[in-house]
This record gives structure tokens, C-alpha cells and sequence, in this order.
């Protein structure tokens, strides 16, 4: 089977498990994202289809929260808070850091497709700023110093 058959397959089974009702685009644009680690035009197209929802309200909601990626990102998405606690505590530098050891400007994946980095307002965790979040995981506190490591962990 093809990679464009394989996908279809998946959006289609995807979006089989959801009721077809205006309240389920959330969940299934998570599902799509979780499958693809971003979300493909044809997903798009075939959630609004399936929701009879006009492709434009989908974009929005797709592009609306920083969970959702219209580009493929890495198998680790590195978050930099860009908020007022974390900035004023070096959170700016922490990016630059990470920039330059991954080779990437912010809103780029790795060639080797392991790492996404992107800058977010506020991680909700500012009383352990500065703070960067790999996938799950907040590392808190966080300096330059320490980086290197940290992403040799993701790397193994
Ligand atoms: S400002 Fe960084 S977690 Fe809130």
C-alpha cells in the first residue's frame, strides 16, 4: 500500500471513532495530530466533511492552538516559554542556547527530524522559571549550561 493510501486509511479511521458532531473537532484534530505529528491538509478537508463544517472554521481552530502544527514537526517538540516570569529570568538566551545546538532557528524541526522547537507564551509553571518543556517533561530552572545534556537524553 502507498504512503497516500496509508494516510487516507488513517484520517478515515480516525475520524470513524468520533461522532459526527460539531463538538468532536477538538478531539479528533488531537487524534490527527497525535498519528501525524501535525495535521495534513486532507485530514482538514475530510473533518470538515465529516462535520459538515466549513474548511475555514477548521483552519481556525487548527491554527488557534499551539497543540496543532500545520508542519510536520520532530519526534520531540521543544517548548521554550516566552512568558513575562520565565523572559525576565533568561528564558531569551534559553532559546538562543537551544538555537545553536540544534542548529535551528526557532520554528524549524531538525533535519534528523528528532527535535521541533517553538516558543510559547506561558507553560503555566512561571513560579519555576525559567522553563523549557520537551513533550511532557518541564525542566525548570533551567541554564544554558544545562541544555546540552538534556538533549543528549532526548537523543539516545
Ligand atoms: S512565564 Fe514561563 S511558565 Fe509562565
Amino acid at each position: 500500500m502507498n504512503t497516500q493510501k496509508i494516510t487516507k486509511n488513517k484520517i478515515k479511521g480516525i475520524i470513524g471513532r468520533h461522532e459526527a458532531e460539531k463538538t468532536s473537532l477538538i478531539a479528533i484534530l488531537q487524534d490527527m495530530q497525535n498519528e501525524f505529528r501535525y495535521l495534513p491538509k486532507e485530514a482538514l478537508v475530510a473533518v470538515g466533511k465529516h462535520l459538515d463544517m466549513p474548511l475555514a472554521r477548521v483552519y481556525e481552530v487548527a491554527t488557534f492552538y499551539n497543540a496543532f502544527s500545520l508542519k510536520p514537526r520532530g519526534r520531540y517538540l521543544v517548548e521554550v516559554c516566552a512568558g513575562t516570569a520565565c523572559h525576565v529570568k533568561g528564558g531569551f538566551n534559553l532559546l538562543a542556547k537551544l538555537e545553536r545546538e540544534l542548529k535551528i532557528e526557532c520554528g524549524q524541526t531538525t533535519k534528523d527530524g528528532t527535535f521541533t522547537l517553538e516558543q510559547v507564551r506561558c507553560l503555566g509553571c512561571c513560579s519555576l522559571a525559567p522553563v523549557v518543556r520537551i513533550d511532557n517533561d518541564i525542566h525548570a530552572y533551567l541554564t544554558q549550561d544545562k541544555i546540552p545534556r538534556i538533549l543528549k537524553k532526548y537523543r539516545k
